[in-house]
């Protein structure tokens, strides 16, 4: 066995029938093995002759049988690759063996030895032709017909030959690499070929011939004639400048197409200096591009209409568009976009374990790209690819996502979220990334879309887009077993969303008959659809709880509430509902009074839902106001005598007021005219009891049960209307305005109770009371209630009672201290805010806290940008919305303190007397505890 170590071979194999004309097989250079026959003491199947003064490593048959015996594994390798590695052996088949034709261009494992274009191009038809014309009529040519394993090759050469031959020829070539280049280039469109296609070329002994001398080759690859010649000659030139120019990008094609274990380190220098010029990787560190050289991969594709991928695939690799376009192309939409080059693609996918968002169609012949599979996109640019991704439908910005961090118990370890978009793209999206068997793993979009889709996506707009998915299949006739597969897919992700906004949004979904007409078609449909066999348990509890609401519904038809004279609270006085937990419905009647300037009224009735307009015109006509509508406006008079103008398409008017506040229709040019009624400072109606007999615990007690039929009565959507505004939607909040009434009721109570009670004594034990009371509820974990008290406590009305609080006991004091520090506004409120977030539920949260965050992002952040639904805003106020759902995500179990005097506690902490004029307030603490005259 000999190692080469400086000189140049010739292999030549000769049979008995061509004893004198022996045919050079290749040339071996340093470092190439031969002489393996040895060990299985075989005949020399070649001869071997130096061509050059040469210098060889020799190991004895001996022992080079005793160093395989002991390293059997480790030269396996050597043996059976010796000869293919030399470019002979048992690998060489003649090139008919293996029709190129028959071997597909596979992208995922490219052979460099493919051409990349079905036929070649007529420019590199052209040179390949001029140069085989001048080898052919050069005598003294490496082109020649050889013996390779017993067959025989026409006119070929070993790469190295073909180099020196280009190299004395062409004046501009200066190394072999530039030749072995340009031959390249001819190599990669199928020009030249290695005779088992399995090398691509190199400037070694594997042997190459033109496309011409192929079996089944052109005619016109016969000798050539004088004529050939000189045009040969006139050609040459003008070929080997545009082999020159192509030769870099030939090798540079050539290096990405091998598997990454055969990329020389010059190689992969040389592919890292091109990545460096590539746009869509010029946000990547140095050494992520040099980690990428190895890996990265060219794909050619000769024909334009072929799919790289399609809708719904499996996401595996990762794209750059190096030359030509492709288009971007949705199940129901066609084309939305078209890339093109530099452009990159296929991201999404695999950033998200989601199937393929669009499928992707060659719009030219020869599309170049450059790929990174899945398991190095993963372990390389998974966690530094680019923050932000933009997609693009007709030109247009669509969807903007940006990566995010993994959240704790995520199945995937980055994610993109959508920052902005569509309404909808973004249902789209929603569609094709969160739901479907390949989604695990709980991720707030979908829920953030459920509870904020109403602010960009009017319910009647999301059924229609929800209907044209489900019936995506509509226009299409025939169908394949896949598109039927893909279709059924997108099907069973319509049921699976009606689903989750049922349980999202509740009752709120039946409300709209559009949804309840859609819920019914989609369970006719899955019935009578075997595919969808198993959707239909999803559909038919959605059906169930559809029919549900409907029956509750028509249970509590009719329902009627009151704002009574004396202001608040709003009471149920009849219908079927059992009082507790009774939601106030749009289509409900409320009786109030409106006012007019000289303090007449009328007593209205009306649906929730009427809006100001209606009771504006209504109340003018029965107060005979004898002006048109637009001269006149409805206003509520607040018990300080403040005024505030409701719009024309505002509803929920009669909860929306003060505590004290009425309704007065106005002429619009004399509000100033209007004053507060006498009776509005004085206590609104309530129960007159003696606080002393009744147990503080039980206060607390039936105060949070009280409050948390209030409270669960909110709908989260009632806090978009009232952070949006009302009128926008149509909607009312009266449920929300209840429970906010109640936070002031409260709070009011505590500061009239105290400024009413004459007594020194009585204050005193009356704020110890309300301290211990303040106490339970925080022990209920009624928070609105304790933040209540504790700010009638701290109303400017009570803590001037100095008097009273000399008088109670430190250990009182002190628990208030902290009280109060629990309520402290500052820093965004983080005393209570640490608090409640260790707390379970069952429990009540500060509502107005709640609303503030609601008009911070809301006012803090634009709805739109750009033409696109702001997502972030969205995504802030759903968090907030999702605190209620929280707060509420357990039932109230609460053991009551003593049975004794229910009814009477119930009744009197239903509606409490209350003066909300802090004016009047003031001075009736004035007059209990005058202010001390300083000597
Ligand atoms: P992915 O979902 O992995 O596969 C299809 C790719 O098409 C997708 O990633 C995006 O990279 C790309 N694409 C470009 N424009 C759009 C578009 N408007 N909608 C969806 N995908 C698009």
């Amino acid at each position: 066995m000999l190692f080469r170590r400086s000189c140049t071979y010739n292999v030549e194999q000769s049979t008995r029938h061509y004893a004198k004309s022996s045919v050079t097989l290749c040339n071996l250079g340093v470092g190439a093995t031969f002489g393996e026959s040895i060990l299985h003491d075989l005949p020399r199947d070649s001869t071997v002759v130096t061509k050059t003064t040469c210098e060889l490593l020799r190991v004895e048959q001996q022992d080079f049988r005793l160093i395989w015996e002991k390293n059997k594994e480790l030269m396996n390798d050597i043996i059976t690759n010796c000869k293919i590695k030399n470019g002979f052996g048992p690998g060489v088949q003649p090139a008919a063996a293996t029709s190129p034709t028959k071997r597909p261009l596979s992208p995922d494992h490219p052979n460099p030895a493919l051409p990349i274009t079905e036929t070649p191009s007529p420019a590199m038809n052209r040179m390949g032709w001029a140069l085989r014309t001048l080898l052919v009529v050069d005598n003294s040519s490496c082109l020649k017909d050889r013996k390779v394993s017993g067959k025989l090759i026409r006119k070929c050469a070993p790469g190295t030959e073909l180099v020196d031959w280009l190299v004395n020829l062409a004046p501009i070539v200066h190394t072999r690499a530039q030749a072995a280049g340009m031959w390249q280039a001819l190599l990669e469109e199928g020009v030249l070929t290695h005779v088992n296609k399995e090398q691509p070329f190199k400037d070694k002994c594997f042997l190459y011939r033109f496309r011409l001398d192929e079996e089944g080759g052109a005619p016109a690859a016969g000798i050539p004639q004088a004529e050939d010649l000189s045009a040969a000659n006139e050609h040459i030139r003008e070929a080997l400048s545009a082999l020159f120019q192509r030769g870099p990008d030939a090798t540079l094609r050539m290096i990405l197409r091998k598997p990454s274990h055969e990329r020389t380190p010059e190689e992969l220098e040389l592919v890292f200096e091109e990545l460096v010029h590539i746009a869509a990787l010029s946000h990547l560190s140095t050494s992520i591009k040099r980690e990428l050289s190895s890996i990265i991969v060219f794909e050619a594709h000769a024909q334009a209409g072929t799919i790289l991928f399609n809708q719904g695939d499996e996401g595996r690799s990762w794209y750059i568009l190096l030359k030509g376009s492709v288009d971007v192309v949705i199940h129901g939409k066609g084309t939305v976009a078209t890339l093109k080059t530099g452009d990159d693609f296929g991201k999404l996918a695999l950033i998200n374990d989601a199937p393929r968002a669009a499928t992707i169609v060659l719009k030219e012949n020869n599309c170049h790209l450059l790929r990174v599979d899945k398991e190095h996109f993963n372990r390389i640019l998974r966690d530094v690819e680019a923050n932000t991704l933009r997609l693009q439908e007709h030109g247009k910005d669509v969807l903007v996502l940006e990566r995010v961090a993994k959240q704790r118990g995520q199945h995937s370890a980055f994610k993109y979220t959508v920052m902005s978009g569509t309404p909808a793209k973004m249902l789209e999206h929603l569609l094709e990334t969160r739901l479907g068997q390949s989604v695990s793993g709980m991720d707030p979009f979908l829920d953030d879309f459920l509870l904020t889709h109403i602010v960009f996506m009017p319910v009647v707009q999301l059924v229609d887009e929800l209907a044209n998915y489900f019936h995506c299949d509509a226009h299409e006739e025939a169908q394949t077993p896949e598109d039927r597969e893909y279709i059924i897919n997108f099907k069973k992700r319509v049921i699976q969303f009606m689903q989750k906004w049922v349980m999202a949004v509740r009752h709120a979904a039946f409300e709209e008959p559009s949804v309840c007409d859609f819920i019914e078609d989609l369970a006719a449909e899955v019935e009578a659809d075997p595919d969808l066999n198993e959707e239909t348990s999803i559909i038919h509890n959605v059906l169930t709880q559809m029919a549900r609401y409907q029956e509750d519904r028509n249970q509590n038809a009719g329902q009627k509430w009151k704002l009574p004279t004396n202001g608040q609270p709003i009471c149920l006085f009849s219908g079927n509902a059992t009082p507790s937990k009774t939601v106030i419905r749009p289509d409900d009647d409320i009786i109030f009074r409106v006012y007019c300037a000289d303090h007449t009224y009328c007593t209205l009735r009306f649906p929730m839902h009427t809006t100001a307009e209606l009771i504006k015109a209504c109340a003018a006509d029965k107060l005979q106001l004898n002006r048109g509508p637009d001269d006149l406006c409805l206003v509520e008079v607040k018990s300080n005598g403040e005024r505030s103008v409701f719009k024309d398409n505002d509803v929920s008017i009669p909860t929306g007021l003060t505590l004290n506040g009425r309704l007065f229709v106005s002429v619009k040019d004399h509000l100033d005219a209007l004053t507060q009624l006498p009776e509005q400072e004085c206590p609104t109606e309530g129960v007159d009891i003696d606080l002393e007999i009744l147990s503080t615990k039980e206060l607390a007690y039936h105060i949070t049960i009280f409050e948390w039929d209030l409270f669960w009565a909110v709908h989260e959507y009632e806090l978009l209307y009232h952070t949006f505004g009302r009128h926008h939607f149509g909607k009312i909040t009266a449920n929300l305005d209840v429970f906010l009434r109640r936070f002031n009721e409260v709070q009011y109570w505590i500061v009239t109770e105290l400024v009413s009670t004459q007594s020194l004594s009585k204050r005193v034990g009356l704020v110890r009371k309300f301290i211990k009371l303040a106490a339970y509820c925080k022990e209920y974990q009624n928070l609105n209630a304790f933040f209540a008290i504790v700010m009638g406590l701290s109303n400017m009305a009570v803590t001037r009672l100095h008097q009273t609080w000399e008088k109670i006991p430190s250990k009182f004091r002190k628990i208030f201290q902290e009280f109060e520090a629990l309520i402290d506004p500052s820093r965004n409120h983080r005393a209570y805010r640490v608090f409640v977030g260790k707390l379970q539920p069952p429990l009540i949260p500060f509502m107005p806290l709640l609303l503030k965050d609601m008009t911070f992002a809301h006012e803090g952040n634009k709805t739109s940008l750009d033409g696109l639904v702001n997502f972030e805003k969205m995504h802030m106020m759903a968090q907030t919305m999702r605190t209620i759902r929280f707060c509420r995500s357990r039932s109230l179990g609460l053991e009551p303190p003593s049975p004794k005097s229910e009814g009477e506690v119930r009744s009197y902490i239903s509606s409490f007397r209350v003066i909300d004029n802090q004016r009047v307030l003031t001075a009736m603490s004035q007059k209990v505890e005058p202010t001390r005259k300083l000597n």
